[in-house]
């Protein structure tokens, strides 16, 4: 009887992973954040590396939920200018927190 009930749930497991890989939406590996947050300005477009901080980092670093998607952590309102809230509350604070290089230079970003 036991075993029987491991062997379904190994089954279930097997069954359902790839169901679940399919569900999971990891959302575009580049992000024109001008765009998709109409930002005005004079700056080069800041075209996000998406994927490339999935790779490294959890999605809740970055999403309310901790399966990514949906809402960001950071409340951006102020949208232009040098202190803008996605140098001030979003982008800058981790990069110096884990001293990514180049990570507040201004042409690592905006190109
Ligand atoms: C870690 C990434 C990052 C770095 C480094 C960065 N920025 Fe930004 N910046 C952004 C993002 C994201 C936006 C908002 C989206 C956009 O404008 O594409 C933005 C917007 C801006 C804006 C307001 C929009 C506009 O076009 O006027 C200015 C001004 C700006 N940045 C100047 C700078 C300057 C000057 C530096 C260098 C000291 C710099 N940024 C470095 C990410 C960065
Ligand atoms: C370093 C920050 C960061 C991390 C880490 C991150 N994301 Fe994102 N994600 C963003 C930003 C910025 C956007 C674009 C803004 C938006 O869509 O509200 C976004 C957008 C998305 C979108 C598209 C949402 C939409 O409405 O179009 C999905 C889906 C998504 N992320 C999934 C994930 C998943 C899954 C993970 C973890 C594997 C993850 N993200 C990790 C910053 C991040
Ligand atoms: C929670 C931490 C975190 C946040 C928030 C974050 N980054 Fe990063 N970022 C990293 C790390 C870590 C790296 C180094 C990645 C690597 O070495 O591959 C990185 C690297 C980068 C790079 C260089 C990628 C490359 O090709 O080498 C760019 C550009 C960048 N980030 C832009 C942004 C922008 C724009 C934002 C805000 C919208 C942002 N990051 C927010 C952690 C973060």
């Amino acid at each position: 009887m036991k075993k029987r009930c491991f062997i379904s749930v190994l089954a279930g497991v097997f069954l359902l992973a790839p169901l679940v890989a399919m569900a999971t939406d990891n959302g575009p590996e580049i992000i024109d954040l001008k765009e998709k947050f109409k930002v005005e300005g004079k700056r080069k477009a800041v075209n996000f590396p998406h994927r490339k901080h999935q790779d490294k980092l959890e999605c809740s670093s970055c999403h309310q939920d901790p399966k990514g998607g949906g809402k960001l952590k950071f409340e951006l309102v102020n949208l232009t200018g040098n202190k803008n809230d996605f140098h001030k509350k979003f982008c800058w604070p981790c990069h110096v927190e884990m001293k990514v290089p180049r990570g507040k230079s201004c042409s690592n970003c905006h190109k």
